[in-house]
């Protein structure tokens, strides 16, 4: 009924009110804007801000404009098409989890869905009807910004996740007034930046986009992701903006999906700046023509597009089809029988519900990458003295992160509050700066816990770096801190990889924490005493300096060999150790955990059928712990080059202490299928090495024999 709904409403529709369905504004303002969407030449709003028109993009969600600016769409247009309003809620809404690269590194597929629905709720009480997440860009680039928005440098990892955070978000049924639009962004390649510069050029061709990229935006589709969002970025000389073939071939036609491709910011209108369009009318006719159905804030559309098709420019047919994907889009939220926001009474302010969830995504993203006996801290009134010191505080701003338009700084726990409540006096909080005073306090404190890292400002969009080192100043105190000898703890807040190398040579232990949201506080706290066992996993590798990216477990083969338990490697770098400083899928627990080898229940592996991989994991401590037992792969050999390991599959199991557990993985050969030289995804004959254990530097192989079908 949806299609006839909308055959029924396109048939009276006039050219310019089509248009209008795919012209997006960034802010509205009931007033000014009344006659253009009563006029029907305005479809959306990408803040659902009330900001006035001309103000800063965020003026914070002011439902009572929302309402109004929709009764000027359903009672006052003559169609009575709803607005649809938007909003970055990209980690949370009010309540705020760990930022995406963060929530990557739980590896929790539930946990994120959670998180999305909590997003999800907070967000439609505020009237907003779509989100622009998740961010499933690949990239092994942690000078890139963006990074802290991503799920990782995995395929697998990033598209199991980003396809239970559209759950999350759209739920089964959309159009549940708890649930919005999510949106996989950015469509392609915006993760591969030249040099890990923002918006930068991008030379990658079509297999290792298949192979590797485009991989978690098929997995958001076939989710059911509503819309995806074009990336910035040119691919291969052409804007993506513009790119017909991945637009509309692969995206649209070969993956059939029917839902709606938004432009980013401008992005139609960039073309010209790209240089691959003169002016805004050629790139509005290069964007529909791409298959980008809503144009964000350009205007390319709405001041082009009715003349482009009265010159017969630009078939209606490809306008017609952005339309009916715009309308479907605002049928399949409700938006017809449901349009306004207004919910009265109704409050989206952090609950002990919504804190716990992001509590434990707080702590889920908590990685123990060094521990020299020093955690947990004693948690006992008797045990010695703590200084808590360094940037992050009591500074609940920063901890929340990249792209938080709405979370309140306010209502973060901070480390200082939550571990002032559970240590008293047995605490001192530093200042806050890396003072003098802080080295008075370190050396009458029996331990110290440092708190190193990135403001939330400096990664996010824009924001990229050319050196992944700490920010000016920090490292200088550690060395000063380090000096006494006493025991130090390193955390380290930030969005991105970063070199930690001497960090983790002074610091007794180390954990990495990325910006965690509303429940930082208690997160780390928990974390640090041993309420909770650190069980996070490293999303991205960590280089062991700048110079050394990119390094990622999606390394492919050279003519030389590499082997990674070799310092120095031919034709690598001659001054320096060539190996990643914390691999992929690292993460340390309170306790030790043996891995017994790998055993498979067949060693053929027919196509269509499973072999059972069984690998033995033992807590040998005298704690519990939860650990992410990792499954790798390799295929030795193919019609292209293939990764040296690549993630496969993976569990979160709990282990009591001196528990052993048996854990099995059912692996099928189409786990291994590549795109070969053709751009057709194919399995071959012949060996598959699995591999499992803790991280990707530490695996035990086993192999399989891919034969063909029943054989
Ligand atoms: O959603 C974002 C996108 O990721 C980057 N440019 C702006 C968009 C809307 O705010």
């Amino acid at each position: 009924p949806v299609e006839e709904r909308i055959d029924l409403l396109m048939a009276q529709m006039t050219l310019a009110e089509k248009v209008g369905q795919t012209h997006m504004v960034a802010n509205i303002h009931p007033d000014d804007d009344a006659a253009e969407i009563a006029s029907g030449r305005i479809s959306s709003s990408l803040y659902a801000s009330g900001a006035t028109a001309g103000n800063e993009r965020d003026a914070g969600v002011l439902v009572a404009n929302i309402d109004a600016a929709q009764r000027h769409a359903v009672e006052g247009s003559r169609l009575g098409i709803p607005l649809l309003f938007g909003r970055d809620v990209i980690h949370g809404h009010r309540t705020v989890s760990p930022i995406p690269l963060g929530i990557a590194a739980s590896f929790d597929a539930d946990l994120a869905e959670q998180i999305g629905g909590v997003a999800a709720r907070e967000a439609a009480v505020d009237g907003v009807a779509w989100t622009f997440t998740p961010m499933v860009d690949i990239s092994e680039e942690p000078r890139w910004g963006r990074v802290a928005e991503s799920l990782g440098e995995t395929p697998v990892l990033s598209g199991r996740l980003a396809a239970s955070i559209v759950r999350g978000f759209q739920g089964d049924d959309p159009s549940d007034p708890d649930r919005i639009a999510a949106c996989a962004k950015h469509f392609a390649g915006y993760g591969l930046g030249a040099g890990g510069r923002d918006y930068d050029t991008v030379s990658v061709g079509e297999n290792t986009l298949r192979n590797l990229h485009l991989r978690p935006f098929k997995a958001a589709v076939d989710a059911g992701v509503l819309t995806l969002m074009a990336a910035f970025n040119d691919v291969d000389g052409t804007p993506m903006h513009a790119h017909e073939h991945l637009l509309r071939e692969v995206l649209k036609d070969e993956w059939g999906f029917d839902g709606v491709v938004v432009a980013d910011w401008n992005g139609v209108g960039q073309i010209v700046f790209q240089g691959a369009a003169a002016d805004k009318r050629e790139a509005a006719r290069l964007a529909i023509r791409a298959g980008v159905d809503l144009d964000m804030v350009s205007g390319a559309y709405l001041e082009h597009l009715e003349d482009l098709v009265e010159s017969g420019e630009v078939e209606l047919a490809l306008v017609d089809d952005a339309v009916r994907r715009v309308l479907r889009l605002k049928f399949r939220l409700g938006l017809f029988e449901r349009p306004y926001a207004g919910r009265p009474g109704a409050s989206n302010a952090p609950t002990p519900e919504t804190r716990e969830i992001a509590l434990r995504a707080g702590q889920a993203a908590h990685v123990l990458v060094k521990n020299e006996g020093v955690l947990p801290l004693d948690a006992s009134a008797e045990a010695g003295s703590v200084l808590l010191t360094g940037g992050f505080v009591d500074d609940g701003d920063a901890l929340l992160g990249t792209w938080v338009l709405d979370g309140r700084g306010e209502e973060v726990v901070t480390p200082g509050d939550a571990l002032r409540e559970r240590l008293g006096d047995r605490l001192t909080v530093g200042d806050g700066r890396f003072s003098d005073v802080t080295l008075m306090q370190a050396r009458a404190s029996e331990t110290t816990v440092m708190l190193l890292g990135e403001h939330r400002s400096r990664s996010g969009e824009a924001q990229s770096v050319v050196d992944i080192g700490l920010p000016p100043g920090q490292l200088e105190v550690l060395r000063s801190v380090a000096a006494f000898g006493k025991p130090l703890v390193a955390v380290v807040y930030t969005g991105r990889p970063l070199d930690l190398s001497e960090v983790l040579d002074l610091a007794d232990a180390v954990l990495v924490v990325w910006h965690p949201g509303t429940e930082a506080g208690n997160a780390l706290a928990s974390v640090l005493l041993g309420e909770v066992e650190p069980h996070g996993r490293l999303p991205m590798t960590f280089p062991l300096s700048t110079g050394h990216i990119p390094t990622s477990t999606h390394q492919r083969p050279t003519g030389r060999l590499i082997r990674a338990d070799v310092d120095h490697q031919e034709g690598r770098y001659i001054d320096a150790l060539t190996y990643p400083r914390l691999p992929f899928g690292l993460g340390l627990s309170y306790t030790s955990v043996d891995y017994g080898a790998p055993t498979v229940s067949a060693p053929t592996l027919p196509l269509g059928r499973t072999v059972t991989l069984a690998v033995t994991v033992t807590n040998t401590d005298e704690r519990p712990c939860r650990e992410t037992v990792q499954l790798y792969f390799r295929d030795p050999v193919a019609e292209v080059t293939r990764p040296l390991v690549e993630l496969m599959d993976w569990a979160l199991v709990d282990l009591a202490p001196g528990e052993a557990r048996e854990v099995t993985f059912d692996v099928c050969a189409e786990q291994a299928a590549y795109v070969g030289r053709d751009l057709t995804t194919r399995v071959d004959e012949g060996e598959i090495v699995l591999l499992t254990g803790p991280d990707s530097a530490r695996l035990q192989p086993v192999s399989v024999t891919v034969t063909k079908k029943d054989s």
